[in-house]
C-alpha cells in the first residue's frame, strides 16, 4: 500500500458507523472532512477528546467540515460508550455526540490509513492486537489529504489546532497567502512567495516588505 501523503487521494471505504452505513467519499460530499482515530472505546483520554469534538461541532460546521471518529471496537460498544461520553460531558458543559464514529473491529480501515500503533504495548486489545494511535486526516472536498497528524495514545489532541489548520488551508486556497507561526484567523498573513511585488500592490494594497522574501498583509475574511 503506498504511503498516504499530503496530496494523496483519501482512500474510499465502506463502513458501519454510529449514524448508519456510509461510503466515505459519498459521506464527505462537497464538504471538508476530519477523520480522526482514537485507540479504543471506554478509555479516558479518548472520552475527553470525543466530548470536546462534540462541544466544538458548531466550529467545524461553520467551516463546512464534517467530523468522523474511528476506533477498532464494534458498533454496540460505540453506542454504549457514546452514552458515557454524553453523561461525562466535558469541563464546559454536557455534550451531545452527533458526529458518526466508525466501527472498525477488524482493523480494515485502520490498516488502509496506516493508523495502527506499532510502539505502545499498552495500546492493544485483550488478544494483543494493536489499537490505533491518534491520527488526524484533514481532507478537502476533492478528497485530497491536506493534513496528517499522529499522536500517541497517551496524549490527547488539541482540537483548536486542528481548526486553526483548517482556517489556514481554506484561506490559502482562496487567496495567494500563507500563514506564519502561531497564526490565527484575523492575524496578518504572509504574501505567497509566488506573488511579485507588482502583483502584491494590487492584490494586497496594505502589504509590508520586512525582507525581500518576507512580506505580510492584513486580510479581511468573512
Ligand atoms: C486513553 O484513551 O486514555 C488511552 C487509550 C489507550 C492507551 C492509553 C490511553
Amino acid at each position: 500500500m503506498p504511503a498516504l501523503r499530503l496530496g494523496s487521494i483519501a482512500p474510499d471505504f465502506e463502513a458501519q458507523t454510529t449514524k448508519g452505513a456510509i461510503k466515505f467519499h459519498d459521506w464527505i460530499g462537497d464538504s471538508w472532512a476530519v477523520l480522526f482515530s482514537h485507540p479504543a472505546d471506554f478509555t479516558p483520554v479518548c472520552t475527553t477528546e470525543l466530548a470536546e469534538v462534540a462541544r466544538r461541532a458548531p466550529d467545524f460546521a461553520k467551516r463546512n467540515v464534517k467530523v468522523i471518529g474511528l476506533s477498532a471496537n464494534p458498533l454496540n460498544d460505540h453506542d454504549k460508550w457514546v452514552q458515557d461520553i454524553n453523561e461525562y460531558g466535558c469541563k464546559y458543559a454536557p455534550t451531545n455526540v452527533q458526529f458518526p464514529i466508525i466501527a472498525d473491529p477488524d482493523r480494515k480501515i485502520s490498516e488502509l490509513y496506516d493508523m495502527l500503533d506499532a510502539q505502545d504495548p499498552t495500546n492493544r486489545d485483550a488478544k494483543g492486537i494493536p489499537f490505533t494511535v491518534r491520527t488526524v486526516f484533514v481532507i478537502d472536498p476533492k478528497k485530497i489529504i491536506r493534513l496528517t497528524l499522529s499522536y500517541p495514545a497517551s496524549t490527547g489532541r488539541n482540537f483548536d489546532e486542528i481548526l486553526r489548520v483548517v482556517d489556514s488551508l481554506q484561506i490559502g486556497d482562496k487567496y495567494r497567502v500563507t500563514t506564519p507561526v502561531n497564526w490565527k484567523k484575523g492575524d496578518d498573513v504572509i504574501v505567497h512567495p509566488s506573488v511579485s511585488n507588482e502583483e502584491a500592490k494590487t492584490l494586497f494594497p496594505d502589504f509590508t516588505i520586512h525582507k525581500p522574501y518576507l512580506r505580510t498583509t492584513p486580510l479581511t475574511v468573512e
